[in-house]
């Protein structure tokens, strides 16, 4: 019922050249049509990349968004300039955005805000550190990044928007949360959905990030609440993007 969906995060990799041979490179591949591939890359790449997939059905999207259309706000950039440019995901809240960029949960509501206003899919990110998974607080922390994130969201909206349950612990480490605990998060997520949208919630799709390898893929995505994955490392080959994407 819902679509799987497999989105690379390529994060601050690959020139244009790069991003290119890459593209290149899973393009020889025949995908799965019943899952949604995605790819978000950084800015520079964005139009090069558009043009690339134009004969393929992978998506695109980026990696940020700023809440405001417009103004001074040196470095940023805004949805009008990423709709423009056939962007169709925004990655929102990322964890490495919350450590290094001092994104709250406050930003992640305004920019996804911003992106639906401009039709653009948000997949927001939430995830608990480590620290606080030994102190037994990650729901806690995961409630409270879900509830502040989607204040304001209308109903309608819902069936637009991602969340990817990446543990911070568990990106880049190449430590998986096990496919059982990742799935009791997903499923949490999915009830604190409930709580505040009702039936909405068998309509949002919930993807589990960190360490995610074509080796693991296929019991991650067996489980009834993960609905795809946001794949960093893995995503910047392309025989394994592809076997992800296959899994
Ligand atoms: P890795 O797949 O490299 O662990 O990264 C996960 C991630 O942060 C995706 O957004």
């Amino acid at each position: 019922m819902r679509t799987p969906i497999i989105a690379g995060n390529w994060k601050m990799n690959n020139t244009i050249k790069e991003a290119l041979t890459l593209i290149d490179g899973i393009k020889g591949n025949e995908l799965n049509a019943n899952v949604e591939a995605v790819v978000c890359v950084p800015f520079t790449a964005i139009k090069d990349v558009k043009e690339a997939l134009n004969d393929t059905n992978i998506k695109l999207g980026s990696q940020n968004i700023h809440w405001e259309d417009n103004g001074a706000f040196t470095g940023e950039i805004s949805g009008p300039m990423l709709k423009e440019l056939g962007v169709e995901y925004c990655i929102i809240g990322h964890s490495e955005r919350r450590q290094y960029f001092n994104e709250t949960d406050d930003t992640v509501n305004k920019k996804v805000k911003a992106a639906l206003g401009h039709g653009i899919k948000p997949i927001v990110c939430v995830g608990e550190s480590l620290d606080q998974r030994e102190e037994g607080k990650a729901e806690e922390v995961v409630n409270s990044q879900v509830i502040n994130g989607f204040k304001g969201i209308p109903s309608e909206a819902i069936k637009d928007i991602v969340i990817a349950y990446e543990p911070i612990w568990a990106i880049g480490t190449g430590k998986t949360a096990s496919s059982d605990d990742a799935n009791a998060m997903c499923s949490f997520i999915r009830k604190t959905i409930g709580e505040l949208y009702g039936d909405e919630k068998e309509n949002i799709r919930i993807q589990y990030g960190g360490s995610v390898k074509p080796n693991n893929v296929n019991e991650l995505m067996g489980k009834s609440d993960i609905d795809g994955a946001l794949v960093g490392g893995a995503s910047l080959k392309a025989e394994d993007f592809v076997k992800l994407v296959n899994y």
